[in-house]
């Protein structure tokens, strides 16, 4: 057992050992080299690291979306590791939520239909759905918008999207993987104080995956990586001054 700060430390997320390789012979790249990472309820996480460290093959294990070829992965401890492609899926829809960089949105759908999906796919009636999007899309300050399609907007307000997207279903783990680093300052804290509330509330956790330090002072841990490895972990005074060199 790695000692912890609190009795919930690995709540959330619990990786050990993870190896990841891509391609063969010539072409192979490890890309998760034996790594271990946790992350608590209640924690806003950012993962931090130069391009091509393994954040996003990270992310995507932990999401179940990526097989990897040895270590365990528990998500509130449940072990995706050994259970079967349609568990794993079913359990994704009901307990995870993503926010890509690129927001992937559905072009020919409006904002209400894309903010939906995750609700239709969990077996939600479509008026029900549309009620409960059109709600969250509220929450994240697109009000009376629904009806628009997402080529409409701009790059802030598409994300805005993605996120009610996200949380719509409300997934107890939200995992983005750079979700500030198309946009502008302003809407970048905004897009934050969302995430950081998300956080908050009662067994939740956030997992940010970024290049961008305006992000660093929103973090409650700063998990670094360099070559498929994790290098430090930050929290408390550590954290603080992290912060302060990057802010
Ligand atoms: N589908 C794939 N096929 C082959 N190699 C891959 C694949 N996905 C990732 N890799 C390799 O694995 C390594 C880690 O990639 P990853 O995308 O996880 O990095 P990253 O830290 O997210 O980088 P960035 O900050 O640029 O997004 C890189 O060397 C990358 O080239
Ligand atoms: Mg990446």
């Amino acid at each position: 057992m790695t000692p912890t700060a609190s009795p919930h430390a690995d709540g959330a997320v619990r990786v050990r050992g993870v190896i990841k390789t891509f391609g063969v012979g010539d072409a192979k790249t490890v890309a998760l080299k034996g790594i271990d990472f946790s992350a608590a309820e209640g924690e806003l996480h950012l993962v931090v690291g130069p391009s091509g460290c393994g954040k996003t093959t990270l992310l995507s294990v932990v999401a179940g979306t990526l097989d990897w070829d040895e270590g365990d992965v528990s998500v509130f401890g449940t072990r995706l590791d050994g259970m079967g492609k349609g568990a794993v899926t079913r359990f994704r829809r009901s307990n995870i939520g993503f926010i890509f960089q690129q927001f992937n949105l559905i072009p020919t759908l409006t904002l209400v239909e894309n903010v939906s999906v995750p609700l239709l796919l969990n077996g939600a009636g479509r008026r029900t759905a549309e009620e409960k999007a059109a709600q969250l899309l509220k929450q994240v300050g697109l009000e009376g918008r629904g009806n628009k399609r997402p080529t409409q907007l701009s790059g802030g307000q598409q994300q805005r999207v993605a996120i009610a997207r996200a949380l719509v279903h409300e997934p107890r783990l939200l995992i983005c993987d750079e979700p500030t680093s198309a946009l502008d300052s302003a809407t970048g804290h905004q897009i934050m104080d969302i995430l950081s509330g998300v956080a908050r509330a009662p067994g939740r956790c956030v997992i940010i995956v970024t290049h961008d330090p305006r992000t660093h002072r929103y973090a409650d841990r700063i998990t670094e990586m360099e070559d498929g490895r994790v290098t430090r972990v930050l929290d408390g005074a550590a954290l603080g001054e992290f912060v302060s060199m990057t802010h």
